[in-house]
């Protein structure tokens, strides 16, 4: 045998931020990690760094091959490159010098089809691989992610006294769990990410509603969010706002920064997937769908100024509407009125992604485990918040629940607070300040619990113009009519209304 002792445990490729830090973590916890990128200056500044930061047990390779050789078998390589091309050249480089029985971890974020393309490609020569979903940005990388690892679970199980020990830990156990076969870590982080566009547009438009309809200055601003983060809304997200609206401009040294930065979103394409995936299974995502839509329109700013200009009624600025509605405000009531609207919009918005991952389960045979991924959420990622806790115990008390929204506490705190959210809502399209993630919430929530929809019109058109037939409410069959022969008829027959 080999000594053991010299070789790594596990190794990491790839030592952009992310990775140093993730390496820097596994190190911290007490695994001897090999690390490679081929970027010779990553790989010092990384062994810097371990040193620097508590003597780590981390061991720097300048070719893939004595990296390779340097980790114990069965190996366990992380990768964490760029997502598409750079992870099939980085695995063509690392594969040559692997053995059967040694794993690929792509910890990027990849479209789950990839990794079930190179699931198979890899298993030509005996190899495993996950494809694991990492959230939580630098920090999270740093001081403890979640974790969302697919694919072999032979391989997790290879891993899992590392990953559990560097995931985020909550109450209920590290943020990590095995999530499933194929491409399931990769989706999961995918509509993670959906969700997490959900939040921010969320989010973006009560401070837009307070800021244009209530008045509130940064400083109010900074006060109400870090309240809300003392109660149901207690979250990173939530969190990091209230900062934000602390800090000051330095470069100008006049008021806050988040006034001085250009209103364009940028995104790299997770919330694209996510609304793509909805529309392939069939799923409603209204708001994940609104959050994107919002980030287009905000990259129109050209546009956007144009038609400011010329979408006002004659002789009306954008804001005068506002002005007289903002003098009519109780502010003290808006500011809970929208911390109530926000929440709720917010449940809507975790039921259509929740939806969405039973979908995609349903199609692919994961077997996913709702409960649990709220769970792994609970900490370490951008999403962690305290009502995850909520929506894990919503899963348990029911795994086989529809919807999250007819969960009987969720249910019951959405009746609670529809009234504000109708009064926020309905403030905000009265002044024109547009909330298309809170209206998309809304509307969901107002459709999911009629009986009855005006969607018997619509099937009647279709049969009229397509002969797509319908059934009926009061027999079973489908049925098709002459609809324009039988109009015409009527008409010749009554025309009472001239
Ligand atoms: C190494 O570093 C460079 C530059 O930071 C990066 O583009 C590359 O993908 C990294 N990874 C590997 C495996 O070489």
């Amino acid at each position: 045998m080999e000594a053991s002792t010299t070789l790594s445990r596990i190794g990491l490729a790839g030592l952009a931020v992310m990775g140093q830090n993730l390496a820097l973590n596994i190190g911290e916890k007490g695994f001897p990690i090999s690390v490679y990128n081929r970027t010779t200056s990553k790989v010092d500044e990384t062994i810097e760094r371990a040193k620097r930061e508590g003597d780590l047990p981390l061991t720097g390779h300048y070719t893939p091959r004595d990296f390779v050789l340097s980790i114990q078998r069965p190996r366990s390589v992380i990768i964490l490159v760029k997502a598409g091309s750079p992870v099939d050249q980085t695995i063509s480089a690392l594969t040559q010098f692997m053995e059967p029985g040694d794993t690929i971890i792509d910890g990027g974020n990849e479209w789950y089809e990839n990794t079930e393309r190179r699931i198979h490609e890899v298993s030509e020569k005996g190899l495993l691989y996950l494809g694991m979903g990492v959230s939580g940005g630098e920090e999270g990388a740093r001081f403890g992610p979640s974790l969302m690892p697919g694919g072999s679970y032979e391989a997790y199980k290879n891993v899992e006294d590392i990953v559990k020990k560097v995931a985020a830990q909550v109450e209920d156990g590290p943020c990590v769990t095995f999530i499933g076969e194929g491409g399931a870590g990769n989706f999961v982080k995918m509509v993670h990410n959906g969700i997490e566009y959900g939040d921010m547009q969320l989010i973006s438009e009560a401070y837009d509603v307070l800021k244009v309809v209530g008045g509130l200055s940064n400083e109010e601003l900074c006060e109400v969010f870090t309240e809300w983060n003392n109660g149901e809304l207690e979250s990173f997200l939530v969190e990091i706002t209230a900062d934000i609206f602390r800090v000051k401009d330095e470069i100008t040294g006049e008021g806050e920064l988040v006034d001085k930065i250009l209103d364009k979103t940028g995104m790299k394409g997770t919330g694209k997937w996510t609304v793509q995936q909805a529309a392939e299974l069939s799923v409603a995502a209204p708001t994940i769908a609104a959050s994107l839509d919002g980030r287009y329109l905000s990259g129109l700013k050209d546009e956007r100024e144009n038609a400011a200009k010329v979408l006002w009624e004659a002789g009306m600025r954008e804001g005068e509407e506002v002005e007289a509605i903002r003098s009519k405000v109780d502010k003290k009531r808006l500011i809970d009125d929208v911390r109530q609207a926000l929440y709720v919009s917010k449940i809507c918005s975790y039921a259509q992604g929740m939806n969405l991952l039973r979908a995609k389960s349903l199609e692919k045979n994961w077997d996913l485990n709702l409960g649990e991924l709220a769970r792994i959420w609970k900490g370490g990622c951008i999403i962690r918040a305290v009502f995850l806790d909520r929506i894990k115990k919503a899963y348990q008390r029911n795994p086989g629940l529809p919807n999250l929204i007819v969960d009987p506490e969720f249910a019951r705190e959405m009746v609670q607070r529809q009234a504000a959210w109708r009064r926020v809502v309905g403030l905000a399209v009265q002044a024109g300040i547009s909330t298309p993630g809170m209206c998309a919430s809304l509307g969901y929530f107002d459709t999911y619990r009629r009986k009855s929809l005006p969607a018997n019109l619509v099937q009647a058109q279709r049969d009229y113009f397509g002969a797509h037939t319908y059934e009926r409410i009061d027999r079973s069959g489908a049925f098709h009519t002459e609809w324009a022969k039988l109009a015409r008829q009527s008409k010749a027959g009554v025309g009472s209304l001239n």
